[in-house]
């Protein structure tokens, strides 16, 4: 099996990721594995700062690296939180991450607003060495809509206020394997997936 680091040391994220990728013959292991300090993170898209993750994974290891980047995107609020939507509510201050008080932020954002449209986003990054002029590089969106008061108890971060009207419930009054298969992570991994299997 070839050997791949993953630039991100979040459990869920490599049980997913490991999953589908040891179907091509790759062995993901997660940068803690060779001590990879986190990446910064300073660029105003997704893109960017997926590009860096995994050119930063590749450098330091050595491997063919992935690497993601994910966040909410609301349309009344032109695009927040967007590449900010982990510190969202911390924006500018010490403060630690808190899903808690970015969801109380975006609902406090969202008063008055009646365009509850938002989507999630998230983009993957493969490069096969640091200096790989041609990343593979996948996309997902996943498009619902903001409500006031949450529901469900599964997923994380602003799931619980996302709706979603095809299926009359919130992202997180979906079962894990449901949302994995339908969110813009799962989109985007499909989407990886081919590009991989079908790269000569
Ligand atoms: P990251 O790309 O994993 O760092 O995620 C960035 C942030 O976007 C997370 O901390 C969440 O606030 C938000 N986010 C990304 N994907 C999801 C999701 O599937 N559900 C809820 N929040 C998400």
């Amino acid at each position: 099996m070839k050997k791949l680091v993953l630039a991100s040391n979040n459990a869920g994220k490599l049980r997913e990721f490991s999953a589908l990728l040891a179907t091509v013959d790759f062995e993901v292991l997660p940068q803690a594995h060779f001590n990879v300090p986190e990446a910064e993170e300073p660029h105003g898209t997704f893109v960017e700062n997926a590009i860096a993750k995994a050119r930063h994974a590749a450098k330091l290891t050595g491997l063919p690296a992935l690497a993601d980047d994910s966040g909410i995107c609301v349309e009344a609020l032109g695009g927040a939180p967007g590449v900010y939507s982990a510190r969202f509510a911390a924006l500018g201050s010490n403060e630690p991450k808190s899903d808690a008080r970015n969801n109380e932020k975006l609902i406090a954002d969202l008063k008055d607003k009646r365009d509850r449209r938002a989507h999630y986003y998230c983009i993957l990054v493969f490069v096969r060495h640091a200096d790989d002029p041609q990343p593979i590089i996948a996309e997902g969106e996943w498009h619902g809509e903001i409500i006031d008061t949450p529901r469900g108890a599964n997923g994380f971060g602003y799931d619980p206020y996302f709706w979603l009207p095809e299926f009359g419930c919130t992202a997180a009054e979906l079962a894990s394997e449901k949302k994995n298969a339908i969110s813009h992570r799962g989109i985007a991994l499909a989407r990886l997936m081919e590009r991989l299997t079908s790269r000569r």
